[in-house]
Parts: C-alpha cells; structure tokens; sequence
C-alpha cells in the first residue's frame, strides 16, 4: 500500500483553490492509501504569525479538512509541532544538504524578495523541513501543487544523499502524485495570478466559510469579458478569466471543460455566473456548515487530535530512532 504524506498552511481562510487544487484529490485518497494529512504550523512561523491568530487558525484549518471529507478514522490527522520527529529529522537532513541545493530553490527567492540579507533561516530551510514532514513517515506519494514540485524534487535528492551517504536503502524516494481538474486555480479578479489567501483583495478569492450571499456577490464581481461561452476550448485559450470560470465549474461539478462547454456554449455571464454560484453554494454551503458545527465543539476536535498525534508519533519516532543508529547517536 502506498503512503500518502501532505501537508497545509494553517489559515482560517483556506480558499476554492486549496479545496480545488489539494483537499478535494485527497478525499478520494484515504480509501486506498495509507495517508497522513498534516497542519504545517511550523512553515507557518517562517513568516510572522501573531500566536492567537495562529492557534485559531490551525484548529480552523483541522475543521476544515475534515468538513471537506477527510476522514480522521480513516487518515492521520495531525499537528506538526506536536510530532517533535519532523524537527529533529529536519536538523540531520540539513546536515545533508548543500547550501548550493538550497540557492537554486525559487520559493525562498520568491519569497524573501529584495531584503534577503533580513530573511530569517527557517524561510531558507523551509524546504529541508518539507523533506523531513515526508521522509520521517518514510512517504512514498506526495501530492503537491505546481509550486511545490521542486521542493519534492530537493526532498527526493536530500533522501538519495543520506541514502548512499550510510550505503542504506533507508528512504524511499518520494514521487509527486499528479493533482486533480484544477491544480492552478486562479484570482477572480486577475486570471493570470493564482488565487491565494495573501492577496490583498477579499474579492480575489472564495474561503470555504463564505456564506451563500457573499459568493454570490464575488461571482457577480468576477472579472469576465464581454463575450459569450465558445463552443471549442481552444478558444478559452487567451481568456483566463473565462478559462477559469470554467475550470472551476468543471471541478465542482466533477466534468471535463468540454462537457461544461457543451452545456454552456453561447451563454453569456449574466447566466453562467448564476448557475455558477450556485454551484459553488451547492458545494460549500455543507462544508461551511459543517467547519462551523465542528468549531463548537473543542472537545471533540482535541480527542480528533490526540488520536492523530500518537499515530504520527508512533511511525516518525521508530523512524527517528533507526534515523539515528545509522547516524551514530
Ligand atoms: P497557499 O498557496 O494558499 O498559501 P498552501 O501553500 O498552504 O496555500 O497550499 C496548500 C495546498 O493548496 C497546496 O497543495 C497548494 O498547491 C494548493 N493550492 C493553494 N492555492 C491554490 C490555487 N490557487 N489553485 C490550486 N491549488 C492551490
Ligand atoms: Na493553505
């Protein structure tokens, strides 16, 4: 059986597009795969966090998860931070990492912009981190957004390193499991930049806790362009909004762009938009209800977690203690 490792930013605020592009190809996941599902709060703090918020936000986004269909009987769930593994694996892998390897990665560039010299070292070794989330479980499949793909490649030459550096066969090599119908969900405002949480405008974006009234409003928003649905795809090609709208309308409904073509040819936004909201409606209203139902009661959430954290304690520490026989501790 294949094992399964991914991992999410905590945020309150998880959008269409981590439902769309990660959460969503998960779900189906857990029936044949051993998967672990993890709240990566410590990425979270490579940049700063105020600790309430961050507190709030990873138990929303453990709500979150599992409103969207991940199963805590049938998966891991859990909490990076309270797996001590991850971190101390973290420190051997960065043992076994060039520095060049770490210079090439585009994230952190990205990322830290023009102040490098103020960036903290945790955002440099943020990818050495992601290497231990998947190797201390030993993970044979990651799904991973375009954005990430790199960071697995490093994750896979950092695991090939410490492999022929002790002559062990020690850790599989991870491979990046392919993502569903939408693995680039773009703004609703801008379709050539992805929808993402850190975009100044609220109306950029769809969060799962949205009420009905609210997506509505932003569908109604949404950039488009004046003309009507094309028959042929091809013709989505330079109108990314339009392309967008689509796709998501597609993944929702779980058709082919082509199929929601055939339905929708010729139909101007005035009644797109509408039957797109209410789809989206459709999909997350339940979910919503469902974050909220689970954000009432603590209780439950925290046996959810404490059950997550010993089964991820209980794999990671066997693997740490061989981790460090073979390192000579
Ligand atoms: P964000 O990119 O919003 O900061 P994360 O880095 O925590 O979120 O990503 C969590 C998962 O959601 C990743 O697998 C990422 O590829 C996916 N994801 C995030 N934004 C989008 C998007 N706009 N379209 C598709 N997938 C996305
Ligand atoms: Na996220």
């Amino acid at each position: 059986m294949s094992r399964v490792f991914s991992g999410i930013q905590p945020s309150g605020n998880l959008t269409l597009g981590n439902y769309l592009g990660a959460i969503k190809n998960w779900v189906p996941m857990q029936d044949n795969n051993n998967c672990l599902f993890c709240i990566v709060d410590l990425h979270a703090i490579t940049i700063p966090q105020d600790p309430g918020l961050l507190r709030q936000a990873t138990r929303e986004a453990v709500a979150s998860l599992i409103a969207s269909g991940i199963n805590p009987k049938k998966s891991t769930l859990f909490i990076q931070s309270q797996v001590s593994a991850h971190s101390e694996l973290s420190w051997i892998l960065s043992c076994f990492t060039p520095l060049g390897w770490l210079n090439r990665m585009t994230q952190f560039k990205d990322k830290a912009g023009k102040n490098r010299e103020q960036a903290c070292l945790g955002l440099y070794a943020y990818p050495v981190l992601m290497a231990a989330d998947v190797l201390i479980y030993k993970a044979t499949h990651v799904p991973v957004g375009e954005d990430q793909k790199q960071h697995l490649e490093l994750t896979r030459d950092i695991a090939g390193a410490f492999n022929r550096y002790f002559n062990v066969d020690h850790f599989p090599l991870p491979e990046p499991l392919i993502q569903g119908p939408a693995p680039r969900v773009m703004s609703l405002r801008d379709g050539t930049r992805k929808m993402s949480k850190s975009d100044p405008s609220d109306f950029s974006r769809i969060h799962l806790l949205d009420d009905a009234e609210t997506i509505a409003l932003k569908i109604r928003k949404a950039k488009t362009d004046p003309n009507p649905l094309p028959y042929d795809v091809k013709e989505l090609e330079n109108r990314p909004e339009a392309q967008n709208l689509v796709t998501i309308y597609g993944a929702l409904a779980n058709k082919t762009v082509p199929d929601v073509l055939k339905d929708f040819a010729e139909a101007p936004f005035s009644i797109f938009k509408p039957a797109l909201t209410e789809l989206i409606v459709s999909v997350l209203n339940p979910i919503r209800e469902d974050i909220l139902r689970l954000l009432k009661d603590p209780h439950m959430l925290d046996l959810c977690l404490r059950e997550g954290k010993e089964q991820a304690q209980e794999i990671s520490e066997k693997n740490l203690s061989e981790i460090q026989e073979l390192v000579g501790f």
